[in-house]
């Protein structure tokens, strides 16, 4: 099957990244969010994205514009009636989720593949709102979306094998590595990176080092772009808690369960790098 037409929901962080990457490989981009504020937030993100890359000398003023030419920002589900794949990247919430599916479902034809980015709920779930659990799978994108080099294609026990064939490809096109892992909370990175970002959180919470050395250790020991504390800032707190408590519930290992400092910073409302404060502040710059 060949893909053209995108349908992305969700402009946020995530589906903004998805929706500008796909418009920069050439397809005609659908791209939706609840109201016209939030649309119009996304949409300015994404500009600003690819004025950025003009002013490197990355793209022409000429490649921009056909690049915003090809991205359509809706408010109305109704317009991904002709889309041969809609990528879902919305809130982390399984009942929404649900019902954004069962909708889609009605308004999508029956060839139109539907993809969810969430980095740890349950995709199996999710399909099974839908009539076509066989053409439902997850594709996971890793932020800053334009520049990590990963997508993880998550094959559900319904998936056809032409479906997750046909993802991998799309993906590929997107110019990602694609990587393909059965449907458990984390896939193939998060069920990595959650447990050594929680370490670190423990270490700290211990008093083995500060933050910074912590940070500088796996830095320059292991040359990693940014410390893990670094990281779980720039991920978000109250994401990575989510994602550690779903991880926790499904596999029963303390590894994955949350520490003491994390939910209090969570229970504070210090996210990280979005709400300026979180192991690090942050200026709003
Ligand atoms: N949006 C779009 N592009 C961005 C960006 C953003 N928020 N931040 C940085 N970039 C781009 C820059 O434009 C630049 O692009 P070019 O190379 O094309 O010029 C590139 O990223 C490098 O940026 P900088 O030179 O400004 O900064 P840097 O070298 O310090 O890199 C970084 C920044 C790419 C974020 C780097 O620190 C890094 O790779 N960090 C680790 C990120 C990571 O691990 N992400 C995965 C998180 S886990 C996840 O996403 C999954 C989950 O489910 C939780």
């Amino acid at each position: 099957m060949e893909i053209r037409k995108v349908g992305v929901v969700g402009c946020g962080l995530m589906g903004g990244g998805i929706a500008q990457v796909a418009a920069q490989s050439g397809y005609d981009v659908v791209v939706r969010e609840i109201n016209e504020q939030l649309l119009n937030a996304g949409l300015d993100r994404i500009k600003g994205n690819l004025r950025r890359n003009v002013q490197k000398g990355q793209m022409s003023e000429s490649e921009m514009e056909q690049v915003l030419g090809r991205l359509h920002g809706t408010v109305s589900l109704e317009s991904f009636a002709d889309r041969d794949i809609v990528l879902e990247a919305v809130i982390e919430n399984m009942p929404e989720k649900r019902q954004l599916y069962g909708e889609l479902d009605k308004i999508c034809p029956p060839h139109t593949i539907f993809a969810s980015n969430t980095s740890s709920l349950t995709i199996i779930e999710m399909a099974a709102a839908t009539k076509r659990q066989d053409r439902f799978v997850g594709l996971h994108f890793f932020n800053p979306v334009p520049t990590m080099q990963l997508a993880e294609v998550v094959k559900t026990i319904s998936s056809s094998e032409s479906t997750v064939e046909t993802v991998k490809r799309f993906a590929e096109s997107l110019n990602k590595t694609a990587i393909v892992a059965k449907d458990t909370p984390g896939f193939i990175v998060n069920r990595l990176l959650v447990p050594y970002l929680l370490d670190a959180i423990r270490v700290y919470e211990e008093g083995l080092a500060t933050r910074e050395d912590i940070d500088d250790g796996m830095r320059l020991g292991c040359n990693h772009p940014m410390g893990p504390l670094t990281l779980a800032d720039f991920v978000g707190l109250d994401t990575l808690y989510f994602i550690g408590n779903i991880m926790f519930d499904e596999f029963k290992e303390p590894r994955f369960a949350p520490p003491t400092l994390l939910k209090r910073l969570v229970l504070a409302g210090q996210y990280g790098r979005k709400t300026g404060k979180g192991f690090y502040e942050y200026s709003s710059k």
